[in-house]
């Protein structure tokens, strides 16, 4: 089988296929004993990332267990941010960067980096996961997008009003595009090197894209993602995740994407109407349905595929990631009524 031939591939190039690929956004985690008994071995988060070995065991867990048609690397999209020089660390309470960047001195420290040099570990999991994975499964490399990197580089972790990121780009914009712009250079180089590794297609999180009004995603974010779309689009194909964006909809299905995330609380139908065949859908069963029975998550499964009515270029997946008290019987449960259709 060729690599473009694999199921996420062709539905990405929105050809017609037998049923729709799935996969789930954080289906490495927290919810499956393997996974946790990987993290214990291998003594923290940051710790299983770096070393190859781990990284490529958890990403394929999910894959042996259900049969997901994707994987997507284990790692995280802050990472990036510390091989360009700041210190990250994760707690119980998520993601730190205890060194934040406030002034222009210190965005001007921040080193644009070879990817191969300052982060092997990512190729080196990557080629290992590839060796273990079935062939017909995909798999996919990621990346945080610019707006988001910045907004967890000047803020310091996760926020709820990004007030430091907020005064940056409204009181001082010209330190804030010298930030975006090294940003998009590490994450071209980023995905280019994750591609060159063995990824088959490639996911873009722009997480707090919609913590923005529609006027500041045009001039704060999105002209460094479009720039992106299109150094990538001879690359690799990929994919646009912005979370809770139904008010950037419009100008997300128009980047000129192979295909768009939609969270949860968008229609899918009506997506695929606006998207009118500009490009693939990906999503987008509300992750905390997962909550339900196997045989209520079952239903709303196939209720999801049958509003989505076998249109080309869907990918199944979930509105956001897996949360981590959810019970591994409902991911079968979801992943099971997909290759059912
Ligand atoms: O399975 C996968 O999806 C691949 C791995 C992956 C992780 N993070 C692992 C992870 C991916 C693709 C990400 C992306 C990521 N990381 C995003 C964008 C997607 C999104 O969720 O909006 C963001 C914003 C981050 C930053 C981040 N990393 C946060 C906010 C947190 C804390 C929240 C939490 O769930 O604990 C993390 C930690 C993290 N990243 C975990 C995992 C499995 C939990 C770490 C643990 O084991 O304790």
């Amino acid at each position: 089988m060729q690599p473009t031939d694999r199921l996420l591939l062709r539905a990405l190039r929105r050809e017609k296929t037998e049923r729709a690929p799935v996969w789930l956004m954080r289906q490495a985690g927290r919810y499956l004993p393997e996974y946790r008994a990987t993290r214990a071995e291998a003594g923290g988060f940051l710790e299983m990332i770096k070393e190859p070995r781990f990284a490529a065991e958890v990403t394929l867990q999910p894959i042996r267990r259900y049969g997901m048609d994707a994987a997507i690397l284990f790692s995280d999209i802050l990472v990036p941010l510390e091989a360009m020089g700041m210190q990250l660390v994760f707690d119980e309470h998520g993601p730190g960067l205890p060194q934040p960047l406030r002034d222009r001195a210190a965005i001007e420290r921040l080193q644009v980096v070879t990817p191969a040099e300052a982060m092997a570990y990512v190729g080196e999991a990557l080629r290992l996961t590839r060796a273990g994975l079935p062939e017909e499964t995909a798999l996919l490399g990621f990346c945080g997008a610019p707006f988001t990197l910045a907004s967890y580089a000047i803020e310091g972790g996760t926020s709820k009003q990004f007030s430091h990121l907020r005064k940056l780009m409204y009181r001082d914009e010209a330190s804030f595009e010298i930030l975006m712009e090294k940003l998009a250079q590490q994450v071209e180089r980023h995905l280019r090197y994750q591609v060159s590794c063995g990824a088959d297609a490639i996911v873009l999180f722009d997480t707090w894209a919609a913590s923005l009004t529609r006027a500041d995603y045009l001039r704060y974010a999105a002209p460094w993602t479009r720039r992106l779309v299109v150094e990538l689009a001879s690359v690799a194909p990929l994919v646009i995740f912005a979370g809770a964006a139904d008010h950037l909809l419009e100008d997300l299905l128009a980047m000129g994407a192979n295909g768009v995330a939609l969270d949860h609380r968008s229609s899918i139908g009506e997506a695929f109407e606006r998207a009118a065949g500009r490009c693939a859908l990906q999503g987008n069963l509300d992750p905390a349905a997962l909550f339900a029975s196997p045989a209520e998550v079952a239903r709303r499964t196939h209720a999801l595929l049958d509003e989505v009515g076998g249109r080309p270029g869907h990918v199944l997946n979930l509105g956001h990631g897996v949360f981590k008290d959810t019970d591994p019987e409902c991911v079968g449960a979801f992943v099971r009524a997909a290759r059912e259709r």
